[in-house]
């Protein structure tokens, strides 16, 4: 085989275009965190993934995400993300969003023109309070997705990381 078809594969999936919606389905099992960074839980990809534990105390991430969310996005997508007339559920979106979606609609947001009425979806790739803990908002989100978090504060949660503190620190002074 002329050595340029072993590339096909990877141009196809460059030239994919982003609305094109993936096959990818998130649940409690490819949620399930394997390992533990200091306090920072991650799935069987390397994905940072929420932990509850069976008396329902949260990871750090997960509380933190449950704030930075209910400060920055709740306006539009509904206090926990359980949507509004004009933006999308996310409690159900992180579904079917890969962290790596997830990402780049947040930094570079979105706006989708239907039937003449238009939806915007703000960027948040400059606002720190967004940036520095989008994988707090993330890990929250997934939880609500697909770790049974119910809605509201979490009553317990796992003290705040070292790596959590030196991160906000050296990003927000940033
Ligand atoms: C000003 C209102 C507004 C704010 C604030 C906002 N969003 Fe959105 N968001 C939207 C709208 C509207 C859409 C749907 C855009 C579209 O139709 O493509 C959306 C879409 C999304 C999507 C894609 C959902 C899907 O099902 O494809 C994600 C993820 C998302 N927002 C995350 C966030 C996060 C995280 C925050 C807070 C940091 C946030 N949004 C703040 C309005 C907002």
């Amino acid at each position: 085989m002329p050595s340029t078809f072993k590339y096909v594969p990877l141009v196809l999936a460059l030239l994919l275009p982003a609305g094109v919606p993936s096959a990818f389905a998130d649940d409690k099992a490819a949620a399930a965190a394997v390992t533990n960074e200091d306090g920072k839980y991650f799935d069987a990809e390397g994905s940072p993934t929420f932990k509850i534990a069976e008396d329902g105390t949260v990871d750090w991430y997960t509380y933190s995400g449950y704030r930075r969310f209910n400060s920055e996005c709740f306006v539009c997508h509904g206090a926990d993300g359980a949507g509004s007339s004009f933006a999308p559920v996310l409690a159900d979106s992180l579904k079917v969003l890969t962290y790596g979606e997830f990402l780049q609609i947040v930094a570079e947001g979105r706006k989708n023109l239907t039937a003449g009425k238009e939806s915007v979806m703000p960027s948040f790739g400059n606002n720190k309070n967004v940036y520095c803990y989008l994988d707090d908002i993330y890990v929250y989100l997934r939880a609500r997705a697909v770790g049974d978090l119910p809605r509201g504060r979490p009553a317990k949660k796992e003290e705040k990381p070292q790596a959590a503190k030196d991160h906000e620190t050296s990003c927000m002074g940033g």
